[in-house]
């Protein structure tokens, strides 16, 4: 395939943002609905869908082991499942395109069928780690043949007897924890994840929504022990997913940060394990407030308001980083044009993320005139209050939420801020310049 041209683009201060808008359905949820929608026996209808290039690479991976996965309108999709054990042997390689969800999510769903499987991705993909999974998956009986660090191209062979593990996760993951639980699924008896921080739940919600037995138990120093009874018979379900916090977090950024700004966010998910950055940026003096609070299909959703706000620098708690892991490089974006020290630790997980994030983050942020410090884990990043001078180009890396947060840092900096390419926002955000424009921001092609 011969990827597609770069699409430069550049964003500058312009009239106040306004306007009410809804971003697109939670990445995490839409992968896992097709997931699930797979796994069940019958017919599954998933809306507000998130039609992103990572979860349409799940959507084909469904449909290239035997589940019938049907777009029938906007975010508006149905699918016809093949049962736990029901898979079939994909004719081709998985093609996971940008996405670690996709992918090692579909590694654990493959782990326990009696079947091979080849995994690759774009080169962003390639490069990351997924020894993570490999290592609890090969206790359950599958075997792997990948490059070094268990990196993709990677073939999963199938255990045709998968047995049950307890697992102890080394790294907070919602990814290994999943990639675990789906494995479990199609083993007989107990399977057993302990996490020492909880991480997203979203797979333990929609296994308990498909009527399977799980049980979660919260331990006294905020853990949890989830087992999962294997071979379940899953039945099909109706899934509304709610609005991406993850996506929503960049309107709402761009409107604390540019004065004048007032916009509201409809239909965002709150699920606690996902909002830490609201939390960081009310901690930051952020005018942020939630209204209509309801409930969307087992997950708690509400409108959010962003008012522009003079933000001060914190310490940001590092056992808030599960909560707000996809977070950091937009939070960066707020303590850059914050009062004050912003400290960041216990966030090295973002050097394995689509880019190394606190690297990225760290060069296009300094070449934009932001004062910091890189750590290993973390930024210190001190902000005078005023806007940033901007004037540079940001290199994306393959990350979409390199491009977002730099485009939003456009919208504050006095000069303006480029980025080299905005292909990869499709990624989780189609449509977020348009959206952008919808509010009055400047952004547009170079
Ligand atoms: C996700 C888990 C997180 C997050 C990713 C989505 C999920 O990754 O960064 O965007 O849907 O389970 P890790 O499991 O690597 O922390």
């Amino acid at each position: 395939m011969t990827p597609a041209a770069p699409r430069p683009h550049a964003s500058r201060p312009g009239k106040p943002l306004a306007g009410h808008l809804s971003v697109p359905g939670d990445k995490s949820i839409s992968h896992r609905a097709l997931i699930f929608g797979a796994l069940a026996v019958g017919e599954t209808e998933v809306t507000g869908l998130l039609e992103g290039e990572d979860v349409l690479r799940t959507a084909a991976a469904m449909r290239a082991m035997g589940a019938e996965v049907e777009r029938l309108g906007e975010g508006h999709w149905r699918v016809r499942g093949v049962g736990v054990g029901g898979f079939s042997e994909p004719a081709d390689v998985l093609d996971m395109g940008n996405a670690g969800t996709g992918a090692r999510l579909v590694m654990g769903l493959v782990a326990s069928q009696p079947f091979t499987a080849i995994f690759t991705g774009d080169a962003s993909l390639r490069r990351r780690p997924m020894g993570r999974v490999v290592e609890p998956l090969s206790r359950i009986g599958a075997q792997f043949i990948g490059r070094s660090g268990g990196r993709l191209p990677l073939a999963v062979v199938g255990a045709t007897h998968p047995l049950p593990i307890e697992y102890e996760l080394p790294v907070a993951s919602a990814q290994v924890k999943s990639a675990v639980l789906l494995a479990g699924l199609n083993a007989p008896g107990i399977t057993r994840v302990i996490e020492h921080e909880a991480t997203r739940d979203h797979t333990e919600n929609l296994l308990r929504h498909f009527g399977a037995e799980i049980m979660v138990e919260t331990t006294k120093e905020g853990g949890r022990i989830i087992s999962l009874v294997g071979q379940p018979e899953l039945k099909p379900s109706r899934i509304q997913v709610p609005g991406d916090p993850s996506s929503a977090a960049f309107p709402l950024v761009a409107a604390l940060i540019t004065p004048g700004a007032e916009i509201t966010v409809e239909g965002v998910g709150i699920n606690p394990l996902r909002t830490g950055l609201f939390d960081t940026l009310r901690d930051m003096g952020g005018d942020l407030t939630l209204s209509n609070q309801r409930d969307q299909g087992g997950e708690p959703v509400a409108d959010i308001t962003a008012r522009h706000s003079t933000l001060k620098g914190i310490t940001v708690p590092p056992e808030r980083a599960p909560s707000m892991i996809d977070e950091y490089p937009i939070l960066f974006v707020a303590a850059a044009c914050a009062v004050g020290e912003t400290v960041v630790r216990g966030a090295k997980e973002l050097r394995v993320k689509e880019s190394d994030r606190l690297a990225a983050m760290a060069r296009a942020l300094s070449a934009n005139g932001v004062a910091l410090e890189e750590l290993e884990d973390g930024l210190i990043l001190r902000g005078n209050g005023t806007a940033p001078k901007g004037g540079a180009k940001v290199a994306t890396e393959l990350d979409h939420r390199i491009a977002m947060s730099a485009l939003v840092l456009g919208l504050a900096a006095k000069d303006g801020v480029s980025v080299d390419d905005v292909g990869m926002i499709d990624t989780s955000f189609p449509g977020f310049v348009a959206l952008m424009q919808g509010l009055g921001a400047d952004v547009a092609p170079v």
